[in-house]
């Protein structure tokens, strides 16, 4: 049987899990370029662990300018066959307090066509179903793990996802509030297609840090005080990937390892070699 792999997508403050041993540094080169950072791989317990952060270390990367297809790819090469996605996001419902956590079941998608989100093309066509983008089994041990981790934590919600960087204007933030959505962010939907078509399991544990700037009488969303928010909850966010690190079941029986078992188009004899 192999080992359990778990990767791990977000901010750099996540490296520092005391708990990991055998810590080693991973440079990858991929067909798409190099990925964000070196990966940082160690063991937690029976599970080995891949960190990636997702704008580089430093931040360096614009949401528009992370090489996703790069760092999806890396993650597969290293035998991730589960990925959290750690990630700041503007809360779009009252109840979601800036500090509550978020495990999304959905996506709507305000990019605007600038990001390579598919493995497919260069003559090879493929397919592959996204109706529920984040997958249910990973969600909901997340959604488990934070809840025993202490966290106040919503399990479900829309994350509509926007281009960047600049944050949304009011009538944008008014507009996708009518669309019910839960929570904003700029970054997580090229990973989730990315992984789809990897048949990697992918999950999403949103930190709300802010409430956009649709909520009278509290401030418009900004850098301060995103991070504000983000230090508070570091501690909180590895106690939580500790937990679903614990929860992981040795086999997935969720779908996504089959993901793209049917969605190839082009006729065999019509690919290269
Ligand atoms: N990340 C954190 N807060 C955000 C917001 N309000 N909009 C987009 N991305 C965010």
């Amino acid at each position: 049987m192999s080992e359990l792999t778990l990767g791990v997508i977000g901010g750099s403050g996540l490296y520092a899990m005391e708990e990991l041993t055998e810590v080693e540094e991973i440079r990858l080169q991929t067909p798409f370029g190099e990925p964000s950072d070196a990966y940082i791989c160690g063991r937690l317990g029976a599970v080995r662990l891949v960190f990636l952060p997702r704008h580089g270390r430093g931040h360096r990367y614009l949401p528009s300018e992370v090489p996703y297809r790069a760092n999806i790819y890396g993650m597969k090469m290293l035998g991730v066959d589960r990925i959290l996605s750690v990630s700041a996001v503007g809360s779009m419902k009252e109840q979601i307090a800036p500090g509550h956590m978020v495990v999304p079941d959905q996506f709507i998608d305000r990019t605007t066509g600038k990001r390579a989100n598919s493995f497919f093309g260069d003559g090879i066509v493929g397919h592959v179903q996204f109706a529920d983008p984040l997958c249910p089994a990973l969600a909901e041990s997340l959604y488990q793990a934070a809840h025993a981790a202490g966290a106040t934590v919503h399990q479900g919600g829309t994350y509509v996802c926007i281009e960047g960087p600049t944050f949304s204007t009011r009538a944008e933030s008014r507009l996708f509030r009518s669309w019910d959505a839960a929570v904003i962010g700029m970054t997580n939907l090229p990973e989730a297609r990315l992984a789809r078509e990897a048949e990697i399991c992918y999950a999403t544990l949103a930190l709300a840090t802010d409430y956009d700037c649709w909520y009278e009488g509290h401030e418009d969303v900004s850098v301060e005080a995103v991070l504000a928010i983000v230090r508070q909850n570091v501690a909180m966010a590895r106690r939580i990937i500790a937990e679903l690190a614990g929860r992981l079941a040795a086999e997935r029986r969720c779908g996504c390892g089959e993901a793209a078992r049917f969605a190839v188009m082009t006729a065999p004899a019509a690919i290269a070699p």
